[in-house]
């Protein structure tokens, strides 16, 4: 017998037998549960879609209480230690681990896209001298779909897939732009000859040396880095990169608007917040006092908290062993001695405790970019250039599923009731 919710509905005294599918119900069926025949029927209020599935996917698995994370079913700790950004952007995207041949092939297309064209730079050079690359990127990622007219014919499985070499190519070269742009420095050409990290750490910081000596263990790191953060299943980004795809725009202008919600400080700004606020805080000492403040509601920890993870996030564990050989290289940051005196505290404090509160991927992440000569601003570039391979994914997987239409939430009405215009001459 198949699974069913029974629903007695005690204003009319009916029962409706609901089928239950997936630990689900859907929405739509409840809409036969009516007072009256041309009653709209029973609808799912739920604001910031706290218990709402709003489709199927097959790349990413959280269990936020046992604090597992993995895309297409390899663990975030197995693919952290033994794969590249790269080939688990290519997983992501195509579902299985490539072959070695699908791999070269992979790395070559990739490599083959990393250049922008010159119009793209004159549009980056437009921007005020000190523009937040955060905003650089973004606008600039929208622009390209002015550029690569072809993206438009999203059901073109050929064109998609060139938007994609595209898109996973280009982002480290707007971003290492982006960040040129910001402190006055002229751009740096991709160099095929390195990594997909090695050249964007290149892009970055190479000077007047004739080949950028990329340190291995920076190069590793970011890697990881970026292999953590490639997909998260449906976060706010990825919500709305699939929302904004569901009305069929191409895909850059959709990653525009993806990554803007990044961009917020409760999602991908929060690493730069987590550094602001280890700066304010600024020695160990104060740390109790800010804790009490924070426990007073005048302000968040941040990096701390999660609404999936309720134990701990994967991330976090993988990122703390990142930050220890990028420190062996770099230096110990001096605010790691706050962040550290502050999760000890958070983590034996009923108020966090109890709200079952912990550091998430974004508390470690901060101090290894700055350790490695990010500034502050750049860290949700940092996020949003790997997450690109998620981004995508989530879209392409999204237009590909017959059950999806163009998203479109129900709202209460609890407004004002029809009411008559009143001439400005008679309004008190
Ligand atoms: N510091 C202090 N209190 C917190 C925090 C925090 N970081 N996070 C949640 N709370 C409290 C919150 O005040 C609430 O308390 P009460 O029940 O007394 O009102 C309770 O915990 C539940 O919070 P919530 O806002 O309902 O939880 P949420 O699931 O909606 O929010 C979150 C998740 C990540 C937005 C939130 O924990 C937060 O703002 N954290 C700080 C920002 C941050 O680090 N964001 C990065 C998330 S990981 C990267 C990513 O995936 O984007």
């Amino acid at each position: 017998m198949a699974d069913t919710l029974t629903v007695t509905d005690n204003r009319t005294g009916k029962q409706y037998e609901i089928p239950v599918t997936d630990r689900s119900i859907r929405a739509t069926d409840l809409r036969q549960i009516k007072l009256t025949p041309d009653d709209a029927g029973l609808s799912t209020y739920d604001p910031a879609f706290m218990n709402t599935a709003a489709c199927r996917s097959r790349i990413t698995f959280i269990d936020g209480d046992k604090g597992i994370l993995e895309y297409r079913g390899y663990p975030i700790e197995q693919l952290a230690e033994q794969s590249t950004y790269l080939e688990t952007a290519y997983l992501i995207l195509f579902g299985e681990l490539p072959t070695a041949p699908q791999l070269e092939t992979w790395t070559r297309e990739i490599t083959l896209h990393t250049m922008l064209h010159e119009n793209i730079k004159k549009l980056m050079d437009g921007f005020q001298y000190d523009a937040h690359p955060m905003g650089v990127f973004l606008s600039t990622v929208g622009a390209c779909s002015t550029l690569y007219k072809d993206s438009k014919q999203i059901f073109d499985a050929e064109l998609r897939q060139k938007q994609i070499h595209r898109l996973i190519a280009k982002v480290p070269t707007i971003a290492a732009y982006a960040y040129r742009h910001s402190i006055g420095r002229p751009y740096v050409l991709p160099d095929n000859q390195l990594s997909f990290t090695g050249n964007f750490l290149n892009m970055l910081f190479r000077m007047t040396e004739l080949k950028y000596d990329v340190n291995p263990v920076l190069e590793r790191a970011l890697d990881v880095l970026f292999i953590l953060h490639a997909d998260h299943e449906q976060n706010c980004s990825t919500s709305a990169m699939r929302a904004i795809g569901s009305s069929h725009v191409d895909p850059y202008s959709a990653m525009a608007g993806a990554t803007a919600a990044l961009y917020g400080p409760l999602h991908g700004g929060a690493n730069e917040a987590v550094l602001r606020m280890l700066n304010e805080i600024g020695t160990v000492q104060q740390v109790p006092g800010f804790i009490k403040r924070v426990k007073a509601g005048e302000g968040r920890l941040m990096g701390f908290g999660h609404r999936v993870y309720k134990s701990y996030d994967p991330r976090a564990k993988i990122i703390k062993q990142t930050a220890d050989s990028v420190f062996e290289v770099t230096g110990r940051n001096p605010l790691l001695d706050i962040a550290l005196e502050l999760e000890r505290i958070a983590l034996e404090d009923d108020y966090f405790v109890s709200r079952k509160l912990y550091p998430n991927v974004d508390f470690y992440s901060g101090l290894i970019y700055q350790a490695m000569g990010f500034p502050v601003t750049m860290f949700p570039v940092l996020f949003a250039i790997p997450r690109t391979s998620g981004w995508i994914a989530q879209w392409e997987e999204m237009l590909l599923d017959p059950e999806q239409k163009i998203a479109r939430p129900k709202q209460l009405y609890v407004g004002a009731t029809r009411r008559d215009y009143l001439p400005l001459s008679k309004r008190a």
